[in-house]
């Protein structure tokens, strides 16, 4: 493990979400770490698909000796799972890839593991999520300080941020009032379909809240404007396919209440599936490398 300084930064847990599988979640997450750890900073990226972890292999890490799940069983202590990569300040741990029933730790394990990330003496903890809305994603995405989700231009891929951030920031208003069986069930029943759209935006669901009680009212108030995730989009053929993500963002505003930070995207370049085939990031690849390789697509790829 490489040497960690002790860092003062109250946003340091940035988590890379999006809801559907394979829309670069996992390739973004390892190239953020490359490109912060070639800054100077120290980095550790974590694999937290605690069911289908494959960071790793990303970064060319074969052997994984211990996991998170070690951890969480008491096998190990944290800085046993920390692993240094072939880049210098970027370190990984790793999700628990194939062991059974570690796909879903109890919410008491998920706050050790969250407490944990927030106390890790790093720069910067970047944290793959795995793919759905289950509780667990939603809970690592709404505890890390940064939130950022990937898309991709297809609609469905639009439509799938928006159902994930939609149960991502339910989630957390729940959580909140999880001590308040009354505003629980009242969130509850605004996210049912079936309660014939009397509740349909948060705002209205905010308007019955301060029905009920004012107090809450401030503290759900505040909880959403607190809340500012941001999206970057990813495999972009053109400029103009930035533009799904600003409708987007119409429907968060009007539905959500949602403002959502446009970070900016990537484009779609046949460099990067060769350059996971390569097990190599290509943020490290190096000029002549990414030439060599960029010359073996274009001659696969043009007629
Ligand atoms: N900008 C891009 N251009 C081309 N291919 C990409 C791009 N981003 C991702 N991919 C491809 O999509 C695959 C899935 O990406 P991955 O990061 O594993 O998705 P996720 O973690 O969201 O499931 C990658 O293996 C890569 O080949
Ligand atoms: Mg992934």
């Amino acid at each position: 493990m490489g040497k960690h300084n002790l860092s003062k930064n109250s946003r340091k847990v940035w988590a890379i979400g999006g809801g559907k599988g394979g829309i670069g979640k996992t390739l973004f997450t390892a190239n953020l770490g490359v490109g912060l750890a070639k800054m100077g900073k120290e980095v550790i990226v974590v694999d937290s698909d605690l069911g289908g972890a494959n960071l790793h292999t990303l970064l060319s890490i074969k052997y994984v000796k211990h996991n998170l799940n070690d951890y969480l069983n008491n096998i190990c202590k944290i800085d046993e799972v920390i692993m240094p990569t072939s880049i210098e300040g970027l370190n990984l741990i790793s999700g628990a890839n194939g062991v059974l029933g570690a796909a879903n730790p109890y919410f008491l394990q998920k706050i050790k593991i969250i407490n944990c990330f927030k106390n890790l003496k790093a720069d910067y903890i970047i944290v793959d999520l795995g793919a759905g809305s289950s509780y667990n994603v939603l809970d690592f995405f709404n505890a890390a300080d940064e939130k950022i989700v990937i898309a991709c231009p297809e609609p469905t891929s639009i439509q799938n941020v928006y159902g994930f951030l939609k149960s991502a920031i339910y989630r957390k208003l729940s959580r909140t009032f999880s001590h308040n069986p009354q505003l629980k069930e009242l969130i509850t029943y605004a996210t049912n379909p079936k309660n014939g759209k009397r509740v349909e935006t948060i705002n209205e669901l905010s308007q019955c809240i301060y029905d009920v009680d004012k107090t809450s009212h401030e503290i759900f108030k505040k909880t959403l404007n607190d809340y500012r995730p941001s999206i970057i989009m990813n495999m972009l053929k053109n400029k103009g396919e930035q533009n799904s993500a600003q409708g987007l963002n119409l429907v968060a505003k009007r539905f959500l209440d949602l403002e959502i930070n446009y970070l900016g995207f990537l484009q779609a370049d046949p460099l990067i599936p060769e350059s996971v085939k390569a097990m190599t990031p290509f943020m490290k690849m190096r000029r002549s490398e990414e030439r060599r390789v960029g010359k073996e697509c274009r001659s696969r790829w043009s007629p």
